[in-house]
């Protein structure tokens, strides 16, 4: 009986997120709509260790990025409109935040588009003054690229444009919230409110910060 709650706790908050993230993809209309952040909570499968390579051209590992919060979305420079928006709503949230607790929360965009998203690239993109500030862009070999994916839950699929160059990439637009040692800790849904979105980290970095 014990074991069966034990599963059921682990289980549970993964069909949440899984069954989120098929709606997603299954849906292309819904990545725009308004939605409250969704919670999860209990041990959930959600990230992993990594290696990439930052706009600056330096490998890069999960590790180096520990003793900070992370806040990672997946996404690519030539998303049209679902990036740039989910991106400026991260920026938002993180203006809010108080500065010793905003130095504590590391933005990291990862690209799903790791032919087009080259170092320099990354490089111009994150340097956008409507994005966070210190935006870190990572990208990689298309096998690291399949990793972090993999290990985060993202979807993602191309559609074929007219030429080879010219491609969209639909993909799940999530932005994750992971603790100073890389464990998952919560989402936050496309189009989340940068208010709820500020509180919820404000709240986590507050209880992260007391407990270490
Ligand atoms: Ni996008």
């Amino acid at each position: 009986m014990k074991r069966a709650w034990i599963w059921l706790l682990i289980a549970l908050p993964m069909v949440v997120v899984i069954g989120f993230f098929t709606l997603m993809l299954n849906d292309p209309g819904q990545r725009e709509t308004r939605r409250a952040p969704t919670r999860t909570s209990g041990e959930a499968l959600i990230g992993g260790p990594f290696t990439l390579v930052d706009q600056s051209g330096q490998t890069v590992t999960d590790a180096d990025f520990h003793g900070r919060a992370m806040l990672i979305y997946f996404g690519y420079t030539y998303c049209p409109d679902v990036c740039p928006f989910s991106l400026q709503i991260m920026a938002a949230a993180l203006d809010q935040l108080d500065p010793e607790l905003r130095a504590r929360i590391q933005p990291i965009l990862i690209t799903i588009d790791p032919e087009r998203d080259t170092v320099e690239q990354l490089a111009q993109y994150v340097a956008s003054p409507a994005f966070p500030d210190g935006l870190i862009g990572l990208t990689g070999t298309p096998e690291q690229i399949a990793t972090v994916t993999t290990a985060y839950r993202v979807g993602f699929r191309r559609s074929d444009g007219e030429t080879a160059d010219d491609y969209t990439v639909d993909h799940t637009s999530i932005i994750y919230l992971m603790d100073s040692e890389g464990r998952f800790v919560d989402v936050f849904a496309h189009g989340a409110d940068p208010q709820a979105m500020a509180d919820r980290l404000q709240e986590f970095l507050e209880e992260e910060g007391s407990s270490s």
